[in-house]
């Protein structure tokens, strides 16, 4: 069985990614979110059988007790999936300092803090692979947004922390990967572009995520790649 663990499990691209995970009768699910009542109601589904955790847990939250409870079943941890992300679409002028600490406190800190707690399990996988969940709007040179500097400044961060990551995780047989998602039907691509229409749905992104965190590693380690098809989508 292969273990792997999944932040912003309870909607759009997390939730569905999560779902295709748990049609592989050898794949275990532990799923993070704040809200895991969707999770919950999939948990109950006759295929899933036992091999859902939910927790519900806020990643910037520094008590993660019940994250060591709901894995103490596990060994080892295969893949893990960094997706859950904010998104405070405001002009720049209107930027709090609150607003910028949320941000990075999600999509950077919260990351870094959930890696550094799951270390031990990763290191006891063979080749265990890390996939952080940026944006083209942290990909050096693509094109920006009015309202995302927040965001984009802390999915850039991202990229740079998952180069830096891979390298120092080397010794320990674990790849890191950021793959800077384009535009996807889901409600954060509504509050950034309202009335946007991607190319993309969340299930067709689960697809290449759930494909990527098992076999991108034996190709890429320590890559910010872009996966979009336009600008934004
Ligand atoms: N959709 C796009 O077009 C797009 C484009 C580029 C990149 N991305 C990236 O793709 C990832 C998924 O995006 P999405 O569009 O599916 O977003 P979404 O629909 O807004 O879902 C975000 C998920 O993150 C979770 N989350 C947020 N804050 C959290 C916290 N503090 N602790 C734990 N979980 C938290 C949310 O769950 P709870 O509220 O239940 O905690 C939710 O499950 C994000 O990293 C996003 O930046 C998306």
């Amino acid at each position: 069985m292969k273990n792997v663990v999944i932040t912003g499990a309870s909607r759009g691209i997390g939730f569905e990614t999560t779902k295709l995970f748990l049609s592989d009768p050898t794949i275990n699910v532990i799923a993070i979110s704040r809200n895991i009542a969707p999770l919950q109601a999939l948990a109950k589904e006759e295929t899933v059988g036992n091999r859902l955790t939910c927790v519900a847990m806020d990643i910037t939250n520094e008590d993660y007790s019940s994250l060591e409870i709901a894995l103490e079943p596990f060994d080892t941890i295969d893949i893990l999936i960094n997706n859950a992300g904010l998104l405070i679409n405001k002009s720049f002028k209107e930027l709090t300092k609150s607003d910028w600490q949320q941000t990075f406190n999600v999509n950077l800190f919260g990351v870094s803090q959930l890696i550094q707690h799951l270390l031990p399990k990763l290191e006891k996988t063979a080749k265990a692979h890390i996939v952080n969940i940026g944006s083209m709007g942290g990909f050096q040179g693509s094109s920006k947004f009015n309202g995302l500097s927040a965001y984009s400044a802390s999915k850039a961060a991202l990229a740079c922390f998952s180069e830096c990551l891979a390298s120092e995780l080397i010794e320990f047989d674990i790849a890191c990967n950021c793959l800077c998602l384009g535009a996807v039907n889901t409600e954060m691509l509504q509050t950034a572009f309202p009335g946007y229409k991607a190319p993309l749905n969340s299930n067709e992104m689960a697809a290449f995520l759930v494909d990527f965190s098992q076999n991108g590693h034996r190709f890429f380690n320590g890559r910010v790649l872009p996966v979009a098809l336009g600008n934004p989508g």
